[in-house]
């Protein structure tokens, strides 16, 4: 029989084996040198939690709101490209297993299942995510898809104006479509279970460009649009544009830097993210984890601040929250549970990330996430504005 999952890393290790290489390194790498990549977990492990006792732990409460929506816990589904090809039908799966657990989830511009797939097979209103394209008709009738099956929130990423050369993904001949290297094929004939799973979905392919964007009827064509369709000139115009285009809550996705959360906080959007993209965008930046006080000084309470990037645990999500963000997003945990164990692993990572949260509060002396403070963090101990 095989051990217990008990943590993230049991569901990295699982997904390893379980997803072909070429998608498994996707998810699970960065940009450059992925120093920024690493930062981003290993930022968080000099952060001390004070540990309290005889304080009553008794009715303990993970709930809270993320732009104005109650959450189970502070954690929602961060958008992420490819993930119906960690499992078939990745996106559907964590949509559900979200759904079911209480937290939201967010779609991406660049997934396999569609917008109204989601919409179709999940009863849940989700967030879509939005990049800015050169083609500002088909980002237009991306925000009216996601308003038509009402989407209860727009993120929209700003740190994607260029792609971060990630040397992986080139090695491995990520494009679409994939590469049929030999050591591809290889690699896919040991992965049966993932083979069976995508012969038996008819979602294969980007659902909300395919057929949609102009001039993409087939995998061959979409390869040079994505190239070029990313907008290296978007600008603060472009959020306003998006922003009356949409009318509803919107969430600012990629910021790393105090002046730009000021803009940010003028934009009058509802919510911004700290993230450097998972580290797979511009290396050498900062860990999202050590840019986040900064920036929540300069909002000064304006606007919410949530932050993405190396949380793998309970611990991290409330050493995030100690430092002033008020959600947070999970990337990779989520995409690792759904290739180990599709639904049910989303459902087991949410599972431990929810118990680590809980047990760490308690012990920080704590029962309601909502009084979680820079006070339950050792001084000294974590990054300064
Ligand atoms: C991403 N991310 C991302 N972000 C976004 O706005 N749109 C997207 O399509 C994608 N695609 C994507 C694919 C993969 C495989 C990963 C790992 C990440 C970034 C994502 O939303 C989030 O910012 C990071 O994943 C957070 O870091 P962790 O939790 O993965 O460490």
């Amino acid at each position: 029989m095989s051990s217990p999952i008990t943590c993230i890393e049991d569901l990295r290790r699982l997904a390893q084996k379980r997803v072909p290489r070429m998608f498994y390194d996707y998810a699970d790498s960065g940009s450059w040198t992925e120093t920024t990549y690493r930062a981003n977990e290993s930022d968080f492990q000099p952060i001390k939690l004070r540990q309290r006792v005889a304080v009553n732990m008794e009715g303990r409460s993970l709930r809270t709101t993320m732009v104005g929506q109650d959450v189970a816990m502070p954690v929602a589904i961060a958008p992420t490209g490819l993930t119906g090809m960690q499992h078939a039908d990745g996106e559907i799966l964590a949509a559900r297993a979200a759904h079911r657990f209480g937290v939201p989830f967010t779609l991406s511009t660049m997934s396999i299942c569609s917008i109204e797939d989601i919409a179709a097979h999940t009863q849940a209103p989700f967030w879509f995510q939005v990049y800015m394209m050169r083609d500002r008709d088909f980002v237009e009738r991306l925000i009216d898809r996601a308003k038509a099956v009402n989407c209860s929130a727009l993120m929209l990423t700003l740190d994607l104006q260029i792609l971060g050369q990630r040397h992986k993904d080139i090695k491995n001949g990520l494009s679409a479509p994939p590469k049929p290297t030999l050591a591809n094929l290889v690699n896919l004939a040991t992965k049966p279970r993932w083979c069976l799973g995508m012969l038996g979905t008819p979602r294969r392919t980007f659902g909300n460009i395919v057929g949609h964007a102009k001039g993409v009827g087939d995998m061959s064509s979409l390869a040079s649009w994505t190239a070029e369709q990313f907008d290296p000139a978007l600008s603060w115009a472009d959020v306003e544009w998006v922003k009356k285009r949409w009318g509803g809550k919107l969430i600012l996705k990629g910021i790393m830097d105090a002046e730009d959360a000021r803009l940010a906080v003028d934009s009058g959007a509802d919510a911004l993210v700290v993230s450097n993209h998972g580290g797979r965008q511009l290396d050498g930046a900062p860990s999202s984890i050590h840019a986040l006080p900064a920036i929540v000084e300069a909002v000064g309470g304006a606007m919410e601040v949530w932050m993405d990037g190396g949380i793998r645990s309970g611990q991290d999500v409330i050493k995030a929250l100690a430092l002033g963000a008020r959600g947070t997003l999970i990337g990779r945990p989520f995409l690792y549970g759904l290739g180990a164990m599709g639904e049910a692993g989303v459902t087991k990572c949410l599972e431990l990330i929810a118990r680590e949260l809980d047990i760490t509060m308690a012990f920080c002396g704590r029962t309601d996430i909502n009084t979680v403070g820079r006070d339950i963090l050792v001084p000294g101990s974590f990054p300064l504005a």
